[in-house]
């Protein structure tokens, strides 16, 4: 398959163009803007790869996407990672949030009707909101809290409404918290491996009793490949990973598996609004034929050994704009 794959060098978009490139043999063009949170090293391994094409550009921008769209050979299918994904920068500035969700999502959604190909939305739990037992389905109720949520929530909305008014084959797939190599150290799991690995102090919000789903991205990636392959349009498709934890547990496994010490935990101001657990049910997905591979705790481990053995990766993050804004946040500086 010839894929557009918009915000492909993230995190969560890098796993997904490494994975259909290698296992599948897909053409895959990346649209991506490089925000902070973007880098073409994430792409080194398919950069030669004859079927792969990167057009640095944003998804509000008409003719970026239609100069990735076209191209010699059109491409067949659009999947959007492109976003704006750190609740707390939300918090901080949800400017950019609302134009990339909004307005991106919009300018992606006209370009995927003029040509008629499949579209699939990445998008995540938060959507659904907090919830204290049980687990979400895709029929539950939308009740986003931050601006993140909020305006990843709209973005979906704008997806449905495409399905539904124009008839584009336009899906939706919603992952849990997502975990793994080249997650961008602002978020919990490689922020407490980095500052475990330099004895810096680990902050955890509130009381650290707030529970997340973990699900490694190769899996989500899978999941996502699935529902572009074998999902029904108009449909929405939740992927949770097979564990949940608690974030005090989480940290402390941190610290055993990067040799540090407990005493550097340290519980600081709550983030304000701060969902208490999220929980997906993935019936539907399974279903499909999908399931995730990975347990929490051998992916933790292998994680932690990605980050102890892959400095060249987050060295030049960590010397960077990182430590700014690592202040900001946190009102002390790193090691
Ligand atoms: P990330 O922050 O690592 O990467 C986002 C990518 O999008 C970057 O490469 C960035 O440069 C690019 N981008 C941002 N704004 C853009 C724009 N306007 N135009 C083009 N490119 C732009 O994010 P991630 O964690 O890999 O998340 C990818 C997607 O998966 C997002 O849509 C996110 O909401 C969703 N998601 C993430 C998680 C998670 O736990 N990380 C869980 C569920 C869903
Ligand atoms: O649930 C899916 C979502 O997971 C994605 O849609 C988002 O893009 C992604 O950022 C993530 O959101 P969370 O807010 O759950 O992830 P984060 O890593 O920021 O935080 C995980 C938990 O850890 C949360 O309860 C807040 C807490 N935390 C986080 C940081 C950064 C801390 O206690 N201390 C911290 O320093």
């Amino acid at each position: 398959m010839r894929l557009l794959v918009c915000g492909g060098a993230g995190f969560i978009g890098s796993t997904f163009v490494r994975q259909r490139v290698r296992e599948f043999g897909d053409e895959v063009v990346v649209l991506d803007k490089l925000t902070y949170a973007g880098r073409e090293e994430n792409l080194k391994d398919v950069a030669d790869d004859p079927g792969f094409r990167f057009v640095h550009g944003a998804i509000e921008d008409a003719r970026a996407v239609a100069a990735a769209m076209e191209g010699s050979r059109p491409v067949e299918a659009v999947v959007n990672f492109a976003a704006e994904t750190h609740v707390d920068r939300s918090i901080a500035e949800p400017d950019a949030f609302v134009k990339t969700h909004a307005l991106g999502t919009y300018v992606l959604l006209e370009a995927a009707r003029e040509r008629s190909v499949r579209y699939v939305q990445v998008s995540t739990d938060e959507v659904y909101g907090s919830i204290e037992e049980g687990s979400f389905t895709e029929e539950s109720p939308l009740r986003p809290s931050s601006p993140y949520s909020a305006t990843k929530t709209g973005a979906d909305l704008l997806v449905q409404s495409y399905f539904h008014t124009f008839g584009l084959e336009a899906l939706i797939c919603r992952g849990s918290n997502n975990y793994g190599p080249y997650q961008y150290p602002e978020k919990l799991i490689p922020l407490m491996i980095l500052n475990a690995l330099h004895g810096d102090a680990l902050p955890v919000y509130g009381d650290g009793m707030q529970v997340r789903n973990w699900i490694h991205a190769t899996d989500f990636a899978r999941a996502i490949g699935h529902v572009l392959e074998h999902g029904e349009p108009g449909e929405v498709y939740n992927a949770g990973g097979p564990d949940e934890c608690p974030n005090m547990e989480v940290v402390r496994r941190i610290v055993q598996y990067a040799g540090a010490e407990e005493s550097l935990i340290e519980h600081v101001t709550d983030r304000p609004g701060h969902d208490r657990r999220y929980s997906l049910s993935s019936q539907k997905a399974r279903a499909l034929g999908w399931e995730p591979r990975v347990r929490f705790a051998e992916g933790l481990e292998q994680t932690v050994a990605w980050y102890r053995a892959n400095r060249w990766w987050w060295e030049p993050i960590r010397s960077g704009d990182y430590r700014a804004y690592y202040e900001r946040q946190y009102g002390r500086a790193l090691a």
